[in-house]
């Protein structure tokens, strides 16, 4: 059927957070809002993908390293909606530090996971687990481990590929001398907790950043100062985290496996004003995450 301006304008109207999308640097569309799936255990992932396709979510997000790649796998296939309209991002273990270790890692992630191919395949952490901001920067190594990235892109394997938990010097360290620069950069980011200058360095080079816990993995959810700005905009402490990183530039990838709670973060059609935005960015930093301090991509030390 044939638009007509008036009709288009109509559909523009109508789009919401779950139809938007960035494009990144090799033009593929990566949607704005996904869903994360750290510590959905690999029975239960499939039937949350599922859940969250109905809702309307395109994008979902796992790793090697959250053991339920078959779950997720399993629900992208079993979802009702062609492979092409979603966008699936896996995670290249933090441990696999060698060439063939990276690109064996790719082709068991797709067999696990019964897919040709991955929309996003990134490094989940410039060193591994116990070693997480340690003098050794596996410079070497990771220029290695994005050779086999590189590779698996030529190849067809992979449409995007990119880095997560890199500072700037580990960007600078690909960067140098890359066949293909990454096209993202997944880190932690929410409010209380905003790397202003990796941001701007990452838009800068043109890498997309994703937000990773934008809800500080619920502890967003108790903060008082948090609760109160949300109930100004009428919204859940949850939307205003997520739409708080939208406003950011960044892709917002909260985790749930609530159909309710999918729904929820979906709803962040409002807009935050700009001085309430230095206001959340500038708030006392969420310093515990509870139980889960304990995890490098939180208290910023090594796995002991
Ligand atoms: N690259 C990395 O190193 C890295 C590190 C951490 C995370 N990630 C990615 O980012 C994703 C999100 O981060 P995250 O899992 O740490 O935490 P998060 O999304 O910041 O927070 C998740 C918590 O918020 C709760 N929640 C979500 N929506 C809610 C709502 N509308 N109302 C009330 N509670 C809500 C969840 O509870 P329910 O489950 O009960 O809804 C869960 O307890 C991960 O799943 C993963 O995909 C990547």
């Amino acid at each position: 059927m044939m638009m007509n301006t008036q009709n288009f304008r109509d559909e523009q109207e109508k789009m919401t957070i779950l139809q938007e999308t960035y494009h990144l640097e090799n033009g593929v569309q990566i949607p704005k809002l996904g869903l994360g799936t750290w510590f959905i255990d690999d029975d239960k992932a499939a039937k949350a993908v599922r859940d969250a396709v109905k809702v309307g979510y395109h994008l979902i997000d796992t790793a090697q390293a959250y053991g339920n790649e078959r779950g997720v796998g399993e629900g992208v296939r079993t979802c009702g909606l062609p492979r092409e309209e979603l966008f699936v991002t896996s995670k290249v273990a933090a441990e696999a530090k060698t060439y063939e270790e990276a690109a064996r890692s790719i082709d068991e992630t797709l067999t696990k996971m019964g897919l040709e191919y991955l929309d996003l395949m990134i490094i989940h952490s410039p060193q591994p687990w116990t070693e997480f901001r340690v003098e050794n920067r596996y410079f070497a190594e990771n220029k290695e481990v994005w050779r086999a990235l590189e590779d698996a892109y030529a190849a067809g394997k992979l449409r995007a590929i990119g880095v997560s938990n890199f500072l700037q010097d580990d960007l600078e360290n690909l960067l140098d001398d890359c066949r293909i620069k990454p096209m993202v950069n997944q880190i932690l980011l929410h409010i209380t907790n905003t790397d202003k200058a990796l941001l701007d360095y990452c838009h800068a080079h043109g890498i997309l950043v994703e937000a990773y816990s934008p809800i500080a993995h619920g502890e967003a959810l108790k903060n008082p100062a948090i609760t109160k700005m949300a109930k100004k905009y009428n919204v859940t402490p949850a939307q205003l985290c997520i739409r708080y990183v939208l406003q950011l530039g960044t892709v917002a990838l909260p985790k749930t496996a609530n159909p309710a709670h999918m729904q929820d973060n979906s709803a962040v059609d409002f807009q935050i004003s700009t001085e309430d935005m230095r206001t959340l960015e500038a708030m006392e930093k969420i310093k515990s995450y509870g139980e889960f301090d304990m995890f490098p991509v939180f208290s910023g030390k090594p796995l002991s």
